[in-house]
This record gives C-alpha cells, sequence and structure tokens, in this order.
C-alpha cells in the first residue's frame, strides 16, 4: 500500500517530463525532450519548446501512469515546477498539473526547479544528509548551496555564477569548435581523443579573495574563441579534441575546487553534485578524486535523474506532502525567476 502517490510534472525548459514516487521510492518516470528541434538554431527556442510541451504532456502522464501500473485515480497529489524557467514552458506544465490535480480533486504542490535537482539525488541514495554541499550545474544555473533539510529549512546560497552557467559554457563553445548542439555532451564526447593540458585555459575566480564560492564562466567562452581564432588566422585546423579536453579540465577543476573549499570551510562530510552537467565524465572523475582526498562522501544521481525529469519534482512534492506543507492554490501563477 504504502503512502500518498506523487506524480510530478517538469516542463521548465526543452524537456516534458512525468514521475511517480511514493515515500522516497520512484515508481515511474518518462521524459520526452524537443531538444532536436532547438538543434538547428543552437539553442532552446521558448516558442518551439511550449509548443512540444502542449504536445508532450498528455502523452509523458499517461505513459508514466502506465509504467507504474496505476490508473489516474491513484494519484493523491500533483508536483509540478512553478519556476525558474521559460514562461511560456512553465504555463504549459502548471495548467496542465492544474487540470489534473483539479479533475482528481488532489492537492497541488508549487516546486522550485533547483529544489528539484537536488531531490532527484534521493531517489537514488536515500534522505539527504543534513548539512550538505549541493553543486548544481545546468544549463542554466551554476550554483553551491548550503542544504539542511529541503522542505524545512531555508537553503544557504553560498555563491552562483555571475554570467554564463557551466552548461551554458560548454553549449556556447561547442559551438565555436563546431560542434553540434546540446555542447556538453559533444564535448564530453570528443575530450576523449583530446589532450587535456594541450591549451591552459583560465580558471576564473579562484585565486582567493572575496567570492569564494562564485563562478565565472563567460571568459573561458573568450579565451576558447580567441584559441580557435588564433589557429584560423594561421590558417591551420582547429585541434578540436584539445580545445574540448582542456576546456571540460578546466570547468571541472573550478566546479570540483570550489565546491571541496565549502564543504571544508562549513564542516561538511557529504558534497551532492546535481543538474545536467553532473553528467560530465572529467567533472565526475575528478570531484570524485579530490572527495576521495578530503575524506568527503561525494552523491551523484544516475544520468537520466541528472538532466531535467518530472521525478526529481515528484520527489520534491513526496517530502512536501509527508512534511504537511501547505498545498498551493489552483490560482498559483508560474514564477520564471523564482529565487531559491
Ligand atoms: O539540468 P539540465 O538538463 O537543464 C537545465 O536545467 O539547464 O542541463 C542541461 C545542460 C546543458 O547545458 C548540457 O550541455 C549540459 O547540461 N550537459 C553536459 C553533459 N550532459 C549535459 N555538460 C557537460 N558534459 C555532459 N556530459
Ligand atoms: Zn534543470
Amino acid at each position: 500500500m504504502g503512502g500518498p502517490v506523487v506524480l510530478g510534472i517538469e516542463s521548465s525548459c526543452d524537456e516534458t517530463g512525468a514521475g511517480i514516487v511514493r515515500d522516497g521510492e520512484l515508481l515511474a518516470h518518462v521524459v520526452a525532450s524537443s531538444m532536436d528541434e532547438h538543434a538547428r538554431f543552437g539553442g532552446v527556442v521558448p516558442e518551439i519548446a511550449a509548443r512540444a510541451h502542449l504536445q508532450s504532456f498528455n502523452p509523458v502522464v499517461r505513459e508514466a501512469l502506465g509504467r507504474a501500473g496505476l490508473r489516474p485515480g491513484r494519484i493523491d497529489a500533483v508536483a509540478v515546477t512553478t519556476g525558474p524557467g521559460l514562461s511560456g514552458a512553465l504555463q504549459v506544465g502548471l495548467a496542465g498539473a492544474k487540470s489534473l490535480a483539479y479533475a482528481a480533486g488532489v492537492p497541488l504542490y508549487g516546486v522550485h526547479h533547483l529544489a528539484g535537482h537536488v531531490a532527484a539525488d534521493t531517489l537514488e541514495h536515500g534522505p539527504l544528509p543534513s548539512p550538505c554541499v549541493v553543486l548544481i550545474v545546468s544549463g542554466g544555473h551554476t550554483s553551491l548551496l548550503l542544504v539542511r533539510d529541503l522542505v524545512r529549512e531555508p537553503i544557504l546560497h553560498l555563491g552562483d555564477t555571475l554570467d554564463d552557467a557551466a552548461g551554458e559554457c560548454f553549449d556556447k563553445v561547442a559551438r565555436i569548435l563546431g560542434l553540434p548542439y546540446p555542447g556538453g555532451p559533444a564535448i564530453d564526447r570528443a575530450a576523449r581523443d583530446g589532450d587535456p593540458r594541450a591549451v591552459d585555459f583560465p580558471r576564473p575566480l579562484t585565486r582567493g579573495g572575496d567570492a569564494p564560492y562564485a563562478f565565472s564562466f563567460s571568459g573561458l567562452k573568450t579565451a576558447a574563441a580567441r584559441w580557435v581564432e588564433k589557429h584560423r588566422l594561421r590558417g591551420v585546423e582547429v585541434p578540436v579534441a584539445d580545445g574540448a579536453a582542456a576546456l571540460q579540465e578546466a570547468v571541472a577543476d573550478v566546479l570540483s575546487r570550489k565546491a571541496l573549499a565549502a564543504c571544508e570551510a562549513y564542516g561538511v562530510r557529504t558534497l551532492v553534485v546535481v543538474g545536467g552537467v553532473a553528467a560530465n565524465s572529467r567533472v565526475r572523475a575528478l570531484t570524485e578524486q579530490r572527495c576521495a582526498a578530503a575524506g568527503v562522501g561525494l552523491r551523484v544521481p544516475p544520468t537520466t535523474l541528472c538532466t531535467d525529469n518530472g521525478a526529481m519534482i515528484a520527489a520534491v512534492g513526496d517530502l512536501l506532502v509527508r512534511s504537511g506543507a501547505e498545498p498551493a492554490p489552483l490560482d498559483v501563477s508560474i514564477d520564471p525567476s523564482a529565487p531559491l
């Protein structure tokens, strides 16, 4: 029997996700992505993303229910991303979630997208230890957080990117290198054949000072563009694999260094790395190596739960329901730039 069955809906960017969680356990989740439709534009086109959500919403929810072996009437609560994200995309998901909650007569919970990314890890590794440092690295965010209780206590924001997110940096540099969109996975693949020491890309904001947990990645993009230009001016072929490997090394170095500095400063024994960039092989390997050296436990959810999905939203919903949190009113709106 178990506890309440929570359906989670995610639609903040280009993935339509539906996930079903009960008592911290993932029963099923399904993701439909409109990524391929954006590829020829080199980035997510909000209008196309919103339309794709409209097409995918019902099939994705139906498929998730089917995989979990549940009738729609078995859902006890609906959780949905209310922000941050693209407004048209968020609106489609919220409208759909409201309809489901209203029709089923069950409570609706609004979920912060980043809280969802953090909670994704609980579906694989169980409840988060308190406190833990969380590094969120996605296409839209690069943040270091100190989390004590995801739904009961305020999350302490240690630092953010001052400009581009790490995933955005991968995507932009991939474009400069002539690699396909999305750039992160393309750089990861290309880097396998490259030498990470071939280019000495900068490590922004790592020289101490007053921003120990802030990030800046736009300079890396400029450095990569200059490096490519230098080859073109000389009329020589750009060693793309080397560029990819060196960029990946620089990003992994900065991310893992700052995350571990935060663990040390706050006396935290567990680091959780979530978000699309947590799928990067070098980010994973270097962070693992440094955590082991520092005696810090590392938790990284599996790749399918790292990128946007409905399961992570259901995971937060499940925590909210079980903590007795107040549901959202049915006139709740989206908050595209929601602060944490
Ligand atoms: O979390 P996510 O799916 O969506 C956002 O909320 O942004 O993250 C997407 C980002 C993209 O920038 C993508 O290029 C990056 O994650 N990404 C990767 C890898 N897989 C996805 N970056 C580096 N290496 C990867 N293997
Ligand atoms: Zn995300």
